[in-house]
């Protein structure tokens, strides 16, 4: 997969270079990019905002650099991703939508978001999702993206070792993991729970299912 990122600070995404996605990388799984928005500015100050019309607080994100970035990124049938607080929710299951695509671009805005223009246009050129990680804003949308890559990443074949662990994991099947244990069976005067030194597979999967129930009502009420 082919994977690009828009954005003023481009240095985010160096974490990318670490663990698994560092290896993925290195192994040729996954092709990254992060480019800087204002290598595509051509003024002394490489500005990349200006005031909102209509007035308001706050700074807009210019559609001139951006749709020069794009001129050049979206070749082929990318994927563009506005990550905003105003997209629509990022899920697990849009993660395995997207982990089948050929090539991502995340468009990572700062301020008060971008010219809307950006997105109409970006439409002309490619598919294009405006998403959020959750119900809080952040300062800028590399954080966002950076998630979304990983959510997404780790779901191409080959990337994760072991794709056994994919499949157990917490909303995969709508309810939260189970909790886990592991060596020492007893630490500082706690146990692990009997059943699972037990041995029995069958009591151990009926106890994991009823404790992802149990975890799902507690935490995410919602999800059931
Ligand atoms: N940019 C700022 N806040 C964000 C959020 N919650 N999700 C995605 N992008 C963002």
């Amino acid at each position: 997969m082919r994977i690009d990122a828009i954005s003023i600070f481009p240095d985010f995404f160096s974490v990318l270079d670490i663990s698994l996605l560092g290896k993925a990388r290195e192994a040729g799984l996954i092709e990254f990019k992060a480019h800087d928005l204002r290598s595509y500015t051509h003024d002394r100050h490489k500005t990349v905002d200006d005031s909102p019309y209509g007035g308001g607080a706050g700074m807009v994100m210019k559609p001139e650099p951006w749709g020069e970035a794009f001129d050049q990124l979206l070749t082929g049938n990318p994927t563009v991703i506005f990550t905003t607080p105003a997209g629509k929710k990022f899920n697990q299951e849009i993660a395995q939508e997207l982990s089948k695509k050929q090539h991502l671009v995340f468009a990572c805005g700062r301020y008060e978001g971008i010219d809307q223009r950006v997105v109409d246009y970006a439409r002309t050129k490619a598919e294009v999702l405006e998403l959020s990680i959750g119900d809080y804003v952040l300062n800028g949308g590399e954080v966002a993206a950076i998630a979304m890559i990983e959510a997404v990443c780790r779901l191409i074949p080959g990337v994760i070792g072991n794709s056994d662990s994919l499949a157990d994991e917490s909303h995969n099947d709508g309810l939260l993991e189970y909790p886990s244990f592991t060596k020492p069976q007893s630490w500082r005067g706690l146990e692990v729970p009997e059943v699972l030194l037990s041995g029995h597979h069958a009591e151990i999967a009926a106890w994991r299912k009823q404790q992802s129930m149990l975890r799902t009502q507690q935490n995410r009420p919602d999800l059931l």
